[in-house]
């Protein structure tokens, strides 16, 4: 009989992805299937996220709640893996010495390894080591159905792993260690599998994904690839229609990756590009390595080959010493770019990092606000957006029927947006041509006007040329 496996993942889109590797790996080497509720599982995954204060505290909560279970069932095995896991490493066993395996973002591969030698030796196992890139290496071949978000039509791909950015705010560098990119070709293979199985729509994902260097193998000498490069092999895959990558830094957005939007005609005409604040003065302080109008330029140059492109933004509110001068300069930007989604949240002092040396001066009160006015102007324009979306036809790739209203279908926009819409469930992993008909601040209602046979119709669509 299979055992049952509960993971539970926090944080970021990179840990999603780690996650879903995990459950293909452990089915594959302990027969475990993935249950949605810790009650009667055989192991219980916490794949957990640092980056602020709060997402840490959750781990901890939530260790507290499944160790009755452990009382009740002996032989759970209970395993925190990610980067509270990699900056805690055994402090974890110590505050919660029912856990049996901590492992880091870079040692997932190896939970094999590590649940037969908790199982041998009786004592729990701790591996947070950053062995490069060998993960991928040990992993069994990517499997659609395990991406169990997104009703099996759209996938991620990890091109690189780590950051070696160092923003004076940032955990990443020091959980996930240094950016390290995987070859060419073993993207590539990734990509024509995930095809193979229908998928349809692949986001390339990574700390920094312009920062991807990927050897690239040949008998003559080494070469590396780009992103542009990468993205320009994963055009040419058969049954691969979409193409997003995230998250792209402002530091290597080069003319090749600009010029890639005009080229790449399954990329789509939406870039997140996380800019983190509008004043100089407070991107110098945390490090990000370019100036308010070195970030616009990027942004015109993308303009100028895909004007309706749109753009979203992570913020970080209330860093130390954020003037009110310094906050307007922010939503100065915010305005000017038009940015009509973001992760915005107030600035969480985490340990080890450079700033947390700084006085953390600007009172709660004051981060809150700051951060609501943030939060309502980009939602102000997000509805704008929307409504100037109405009365256009959009590509809707169908990810299944909607969660509220199961005869409901949705799907997202070329741009990222999720549109709701009667029609048959067998549409699923098809593109159709929605005519937008309602738009409330996020929320988007449409009709069908058309199925699209892919993928000899689709080339010319909804790209900027
Ligand atoms: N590679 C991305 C960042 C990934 S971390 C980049 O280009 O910036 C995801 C986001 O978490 C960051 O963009 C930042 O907005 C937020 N973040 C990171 N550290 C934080 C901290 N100490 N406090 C608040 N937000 C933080
Ligand atoms: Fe963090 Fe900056 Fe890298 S925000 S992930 S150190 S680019």
């Amino acid at each position: 009989m299979s055992k049952k496996l509960y993971i539970k993942t926090f944080g970021c889109q990179m840990n999603e992805y780690d996650s879903t590797k995990i459950v293909d790996l452990l089915r594959a080497t302990q027969s475990m299937d993935q249950i949605d509720n810790p009650d009667g599982a055989d192991m219980i995954l916490f794949n957990t996220c640092s980056i602020r204060e709060k997402a840490q505290e959750k781990v901890f909560h939530d260790l507290g709640r499944v160790r009755a279970l452990k009382k009740m069932n002996p032989d759970l095995l209970i395993g925190v893996g990610g980067c509270v896991a990699s900056q805690e490493g055994e402090n974890i066993i110590q505050r919660a010495p029912y856990v049996d395996i901590v492992f880091g973002p870079q040692t997932l591969h190896r939970l094999p390894q590590l649940i037969e030698a908790r199982k041998i030796s009786g004592k729990p196992q701790v591996d947070i080591s950053f062995p490069e890139i060998e993960k991928f290496d040990y992993l069994p071949e990517s499997l659609a159905y395990s991406d169990r978000r997104k009703g099996n039509v759209s996938a991620f791909v990890s091109i690189m792993e780590g950051c070696s950015k160092y923003c004076s705010f940032c955990v990443v560098p020091y959980t996930r260690g240094e950016e390290v990119s995987r070859p060419l070709r073993e993207v590539l293979m990734e990509v024509v599998s995930l095809a193979d199985q229908g998928i349809k729509e692949i986001t390339l994902l990574g700390q920094n994904v312009n920062a991807y260097s990927g050897a690239i193998e040949s008998e003559e000498e080494e070469s590396m690839a780009d992103l542009a490069l990468l993205l320009a092999y994963i055009n040419e895959v058969p049954g691969i229609e979409r193409i997003r990558y995230t998250t792209s830094h402002p530091r290597e957005f080069t003319q090749r990756l600009v010029d890639a939007h005009k080229k790449v005609n399954k990329l789509v005409n939406h870039v997140h590009l996380p800019v983190q604040s509008g004043s100089d003065r407070v991107l110098a302080a945390m490090k990000r390595g370019y100036t308010v109008l070195e970030y616009k330029s990027i942004i015109r140059n993308l303009r100028s080959v895909c004007p309706d492109m749109s753009f979203t933004s992570d913020f970080i509110i209330g860093f130390p010493g954020e003037t009110e001068a310094d906050f307007n300069a922010t939503m100065k930007l915010i305005e000017e770019i038009g940015f009509d989604d973001s992760f915005s949240f107030i600035y969480s002092q985490r340990p080890g990092t450079p700033a947390a040396d700084l006085p953390d001066d600007i009172p709660h009160k004051i981060k809150q606000e700051r951060l609501l006015k943030v939060q309502e102007k980009i939602k102000y324009q997000a509805s704008i957006a929307c409504k100037n979306m109405v009365g256009t036809i959009q590509r809707i790739l169908v990810e299944g029927s909607s969660r509220k209203n199961p005869k409901e279908l949705c799907g997202r926009t070329d741009n990222n947006r999720m549109v709701y819409f009667s029609g048959d469930l067998n549409k699923t992993g098809h593109f159709v041509d929605v005519k937008i008909t309602t738009a409330s601040s996020k929320l988007l209602r449409g009709e069908i006007v058309q199925s699209i046979v892919e993928p000899s119709s689709f080339i010319e669509h909804n790209f900027c040329h």
